[in-house]
């Protein structure tokens, strides 16, 4: 996916701007040079908070051209897909945990035409996606435990993160990867030298009194 564009890739979460105008801020962060738009979709379920969902993603679509980088952070994902698609999502991400049949949801993803995602807990081993890689756009690193914005970067998780960049590397195929939670300016060049190749950013972008110079300072590293 792009892999010759600008890396790395900033996507900022809108989980950290103002829900109450999402449409300003998604179309400000386009202007100070984000690359994906990151939504944060919660159910109170398989994580402890609720966000929103396909609606949400649907209100915001004509706001925007940059591609809706969906993270599902509910159980199940499966029934939810197509909505997800249909709203105007470009990338869809699940967690592991999310169902039983990981394989089948990443089918189910590339079938509605969509970049198809593994999201990675902390504690989930790398192994949860070395059997799905010909079935990945996207592998997604938490550097926190979902949720939440505004928490600690776990450092434990760059070696994940260079391992997967081998894997990735050793396949040839042209996967992003990506670091969520915590990633700071401070940070981002530790994730950047680990392998990753997009930042993802809620309170470091959103927080920041200058969202261009929050997202130049992360790609910067
Ligand atoms: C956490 C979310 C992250 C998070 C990023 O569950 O997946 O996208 O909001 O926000 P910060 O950058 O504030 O950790
Ligand atoms: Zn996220």
């Amino acid at each position: 996916m792009n892999r010759l564009a600008t890396r790395p890739l900033i996507a900022p979460s809108l989980l950290a701007a103002d829900f109450a105008r999402l449409g300003e801020e998604a179309r400000a962060v386009a202007a100070a040079g984000a690359d994906w738009l990151h939504l944060d979709v919660m159910d109170g379920h398989f994580v402890p908070n609720i966000t929103f969902g396909p609606l949400v993603v649907k209100a915001l679509r004509p706001h925007t051209a940059l591609p809706l980088d969906v993270h599902l952070m509910i159980a199940p994902a499966d029934p939810y897909l197509a909505a997800f698609a249909q709203a105007g999502a470009d990338h869809i991400s699940v967690h592991p945990e999310s169902g039983p049949h990981l394989h089948r949801t990443l089918q189910q993803i590339q079938a509605l035409g969509k970049k198809a995602g593994v999201v990675l807990n902390p504690a989930t081993p790398v192994e949860a996606v070395t059997h799905v890689l010909d079935l990945c756009d996207i592998i997604m690193v938490m550097t926190v435990n979902p949720g939440f914005g505004g928490q600690r970067f776990i450092a434990s998780q760059l070696a994940k993160i260079a391992t997967l960049r081998g894997l990735i590397d050793a396949a040839g195929r042209d996967i992003v990867l990506q670091v969520d939670g915590g990633v700071t300016a401070e940070n981002a060049g530790q994730a950047l030298a680990a392998g990753a190749d997009c930042l993802i950013a809620g309170t470091a972008i959103f927080a920041a009194p200058d969202y261009a110079q929050a997202i130049e300072g992360l790609r910067a590293g």
